[in-house]
């Protein structure tokens, strides 16, 4: 089987967190074809990933040429039949298991290398629920990156009863010494490691809102000054997106029946609302 040295990748969805993955593996001098649905959704999404690239050159992190060949590295297609040639996919789209499922039985056809590796960058679905969708679930892991993709380290890579080790090993040595990434391994269980820990966190918060226990702004102020982390819980929800951490609820609780991992009433009012945060321009806070 062959292992060649990963140099063409695969990033389905440019929203966020596809745009970043898309973006850190261009920087990291790799060819990178993105799936969008459509002529707009790819335009938005280069976008997105110029504005970074152009913050990386104002903040020292790269140089004007770097970022211009980076740029240079991404193509765009509609079309999943142009990853034939791909050597790892990151799927990055919603957190909706159907259409998951659905691109991962689309991708199993199409990708010709019998030792690609199929990667879900899901915050929460578990990886088997994906992998058994194909054919060769071997090929298929979780390969979770953060929030933003090109600031923070640590990927999260979580291997199923399926997976080989052959395609995890690849895996793992793409994300740390290709992409330069701290890698951290999960069970298959959802929520992995991070968001297990995370999410329960975020839900209390947004109960403190909701009871009137604290307000939004005393909540984060009291993190970020007590706890020291870079930003409070509820910034950090309107950051991730209020329906992912919804999904990622949504998903913990059907595993675990645990309930802590229970969305709370006003984030659904909320994501009902469209007030799903930065990227909608207002969440807990307004972005404008
Ligand atoms: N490219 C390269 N570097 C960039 C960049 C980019 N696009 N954007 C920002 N940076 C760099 C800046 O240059 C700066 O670097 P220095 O500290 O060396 O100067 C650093 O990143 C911080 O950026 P800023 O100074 O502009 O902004 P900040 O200090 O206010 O930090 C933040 C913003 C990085 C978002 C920080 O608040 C943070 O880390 N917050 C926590 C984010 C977090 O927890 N994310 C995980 C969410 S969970 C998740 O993603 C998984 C999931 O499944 C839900």
């Amino acid at each position: 089987m062959s292992t060649e040295k990963i140099q063409r990748v695969g990033v389905i969805g440019a929203g966020q967190m596809g745009a970043g993955i898309a973006e850190v593996c261009a920087r990291a001098h790799i060819d990178v074809l993105v799936f969008e649905q459509t002529r707009e959704l790819a335009a938005a999404g280069r976008s997105r990933i110029l504005r970074s690239l152009d913050r990386g050159v104002s903040s020292g992190k790269i140089t004007e040429r770097e970022r211009e060949q980076a740029a240079w590295r991404l193509r765009f297609t509609s079309d999943l039949a142009d990853f034939a040639d791909r050597q790892l996919v990151v799927e990055a789209v919603l957190e909706d298991e159907k259409i998951k499922t659905a691109i991962f039985r689309e991708l199993d056809e199409v990708v010709t290398d019998p030792n690609a590796v199929l990667a879900s960058n899901t915050s929460s679905i578990p990886i088997m629920k994906i992998g058994i969708a194909t054919k060769n679930p071997e090929r298929v892991l979780g390969l979770h990156f953060f929030n933003p993709v090109p600031v923070l380290p640590l990927v999260e890579l979580v291997t199923t009863l399926k997976t080989s080790t052959e395609v995890a090993q690849r895996a793992e040595a793409f994300a740390s010494d290709v992409l330069g990434k701290q890698v951290v391994r999960s069970a298959d269980r959802s929520g992995f490691v991070v968001n297990a820990l995370l999410v329960p966190y975020l839900l209390s918060a947004i109960r403190m809102v909701e009871s009137g226990f604290a307000t939004k702004e005393d909540i984060d102020k009291a993190t970020v000054l007590g706890l020291a982390h870079p930003m409070g819980p509820l910034a950090l929800t309107d950051l991730v997106g209020l329906d992912t951490v919804k999904s990622i609820a949504d998903s913990m609780y059907e595993e675990f029946k645990e309930p802590l991992y229970s969305a709370p009433p006003l984030l659904m009012r909320m994501v009902e609302a469209g007030l799903v945060g930065k990227k909608s321009g207002a969440g807990f806070y307004q972005y404008t």
